[in-house]
């Protein structure tokens, strides 16, 4: 079949993928335990659940109960103790000290390895280091950093002495950096001098700086010299230090001991928080816990990545995610395998560069975005034919769905038809994937995430939480409690009971809109909230908004997604300019009067200062598309705006549906005539 009858046949859902025999006959996971699994936890879910730790993580004591459910609180492996540092490295040391942990390449084409016994010894050390800066258990640390090796030496010396962390990605601005850092009430930076990006420096360092002028609750900042040289030779790139806070991290761990001991820590001991986008303009600090989440990113990353020694395991996510939490360290740690990180962009120096590093590193399992492979796809096959993939051996995608387009490209230009994919569908709050084909088992159909895995109860359901009938939409919640979910917002259980836990009755509601077909096949479609996603990242259009307002410019703003061939969404924004605004309060621009008049809306100066105002509250990936001037926006009788209507105007379509509610009908007619 050519691609195109490919992608007709896959578009109307008749197309099955089903794995290969020979990957059959190796999986980690095979049919008649995956029956075995699922009786089980139909059975007897406990049982399943304490088999599962049993016999996948190390305990220093047992549990004493699997469960403690009081709605919607949960308590896992109750009076057990572990550490996961100690599973992701301690462990190994008897097997595996001299493989290879990590495989590191530098956006400047560098490549360092450590073995597991380095990473022991490097983890060991910096954990002393912060053990004597008086980091104690539940202290919140902020890690702001590239992605380098110290990164993950850091998250793991976290993990081993009992502190928070919390990861805040390199990319966010640093307002943003000081939002977090002052809802953890953080006593710690970590962070890097800089980090490269596509041949330019980000100045982590100074954006610290920025930052802490608002942030009291800080004591030190580590530096690790990322983009400078060593500290006995003159610095390329300057960074200023401020004497008794700041402390570069080589001067602290040169003088640390190789040997740490791990905390002997409670299954429920807090592991870090990572603040994501709600439907407010406030970020949530999801907190995570110790036992269920290192059993069930453990778990996942065998079952699903099906991770052997032999692999060389690449998921291509930024550890400010928490698909750089789970499956770039924590799961594949745990696992023992040879994991690559990749401190660079997809496109830089060229297009070439990701399949340049499968060939030469011989990367078995590769994870990345769909938002990746549509960039890839655009970017022409002949990016891919340079280099040799045949290592590859499984796929996987995240963050966003999969568009059947996508996925046919994925499987024939990447997989050469034979790589099984997973596309796996799962949240920062859910901690690891919920569902997934499972690569050794499951016939896939192109654009679905396919089944819950064993353990987990997810379902379609309408307001109610009655179940829908096939290929009805509804919304997808789960049914119980699993080990990895989020334990509460930091500091809030009230919004965590009331975003997640009170719009459908006794279920975990995630968000998204979804639909199962007559196979029971779950198809996602995406979200159904005020949270958008943009090149796979997580935004909300609150957030914009009021980064939007806080210009001295702008009285209002709407933002709403639309969709885009690329990136699955883009962002546009309605504004709505002070009345006040005129050629003389904006300096020299030429903003008349009347607000709407094309004039206005087409003042590319403003536009372009609102834009790079976003990404100065926020960092760039919240740049909005499209700004939008208009001197109204259409909302209900109670004050609601109509995104409904704003979406069909970003992106072109005649506006349907009902809009009998409208307040005032004639801002609708005026925003559409301003379309022309
Ligand atoms: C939202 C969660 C999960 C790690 C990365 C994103 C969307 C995620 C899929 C998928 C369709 C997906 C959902 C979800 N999403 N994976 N395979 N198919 N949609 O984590 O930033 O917390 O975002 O991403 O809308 O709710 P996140």
């Amino acid at each position: 079949m050519s691609t195109e009858e490919n992608i007709i046949s896959v578009l109307s859902e008749k197309r099955t993928f089903s794995p290969h025999e020979s990957f059959i006959k190796q999986a980690n996971l095979n049919k008649s335990e995956y029956d075995r699994l699922i009786l089980k936890a139909n059975t007897d879910l406990e049982g399943f659940w304490d088999e599962l730790a049993e016999n996948n993580i190390f305990w220093f004591k047992k549990w004493e109960k699997v469960l403690d459910w009081n709605e919607p609180f949960s308590k896992w492996f109750v009076g057990a103790k572990t550490n996961i540092s100690y599973n992701c490295l301690d462990r190994h040391l008897r097997n595996k000290a001299n493989k290879t942990a990590l495989i590191w390449i530098g956006e400047n084409g560098e490549k360092k390895e450590l073995t597991y016994k380095e990473l022991f010894s490097e983890v060991c050390k910096f954990s002393n280091s912060l053990l004597k800066l008086g980091i104690k258990e539940l202290d919140r640390v902020i890690i702001y950093m590239p992605l380098i090796p110290e990164a993950v030496v850091a998250m793991l010396a976290c993990a081993r002495i009992g502190a928070i962390h919390s990861v805040v990605f390199g990319g966010f601005s640093k307002e943003a950096l000081a939002d977090r850092i002052n809802d953890a009430k953080a006593r710690l930076v970590i962070t890097a001098d800089g980090g490269y990006r596509r041949g330019q420096v980000v100045p982590l360092k100074s954006n610290v700086d920025e930052a802490l002028k608002k942030c009291p609750t800080i004591e030190n900042v580590i530096v690790v010299q990322r983009v400078g040289v060593c500290h006995d030779k003159p610095l390329h790139f300057n960074v200023s230090i401020n004497r008794g806070r700041d402390i570069f991290y080589h001067d602290l761990v040169s003088k640390e001991s190789e040997v740490s001991e791990p905390h002997l820590l409670d299954s429920e001991h807090p592991l870090f928080t990572l603040y994501t986008s709600g439907t407010t303009g406030k970020p949530k600090g999801i907190l995570h816990t110790t036992g269920g989440y290192i059993l069930w990113a453990t778990v996942t990353t065998k079952w699903i990545f099906d991770i052997k020694d032999t692999d060389v395991y690449w998921c291509t996510a930024d550890i400010g995610w928490i698909t750089g939490h789970t499956y770039v360290v924590y799961g594949p740690l745990s696992c023992g395998a040879t994991v690559l990180l990749y401190e660079g962009a997809p496109n830089y120096p060229d297009w070439a560069i990701f399949w340049k590093i499968i060939n030469e590193n011989k990367v078995s399992v590769f994870y990345t975005a769909p938002t990746a492979i549509r960039s890839f796809m655009k970017a022409g096959d002949e990016w891919v034919k340079k280099y040799n993939l045949s290592s590859l051996r499984l796929l996987g995608s995240v963050g966003e769905p999969i568009n059947p387009e996508a996925w046919m490209w994925y499987h024939e230009n990447i997989g050469a038809k034979k790589c099984p994919i997973v596309d796996t569908w799962w949240q920062t709050e859910t901690g690891g994937i919920l569902i997934s084909p499972l690569p050794g088992i499951t016939v896939t159909k192109p654009g679905s995430a396919t089944f819950p895995l064993p353990g987990i109860f997810a379902s379609v359901v309408d307001q109610d939480g009655n179940s829908v009938g096939p290929n009805e939409g509804g919304s997808l919640v789960i049914k119980k409690p699993w080990p990895s979910m989020l334990r509460t917002i930091y500091g809030d259980d009230e919004r965590y009971k009331k975003n997640y836990w009170s719009q459908i009755k006794g279920a975990y509601f995630a968000g998204d809109g979804a639909r199962c077909d007559e196979d029971g096949y779950f198809w996602i479609l995406g979200r159904v909230d005020d949270v958008i996603k943009v090149s796979g990242h997580r935004l909300s259009t609150m957030e914009i908004e009021s980064a939007l307002v806080s210009h001295h410019d702008v009285a209002e703003a709407a933002v709403v997604g639309y969709p885009h061939d690329i990136k699955g969404e883009a962002i546009c924004a309605f504004v709505v300019l002070k009345s006040n605004v005129t050629a003389r309060s904006v300096g020299d621009e030429a903003v008349p009067i009347g607000i709407a008049s094309p004039s206005a809306r087409n003042d590319i100066k403003l536009i372009e200062k609102l834009k790079q105002h976003v990404v100065k509250e926020i960092g760039p990936i919240a740049k909005p598309d499209q700004i939008k001037f208009t001197d109204s926006l259409p909302k209900t009788r109670s004050g609601k705006i109509m995104r409904r209507l704003l979406r069909d105007i970003a992106s072109g379509k005649q506006t349907t549906g009902d809009t009998t509610t409208l307040e005032d009908v004639s801002v609708l007619e005026k925003l559409r005539i301003e379309e022309e």
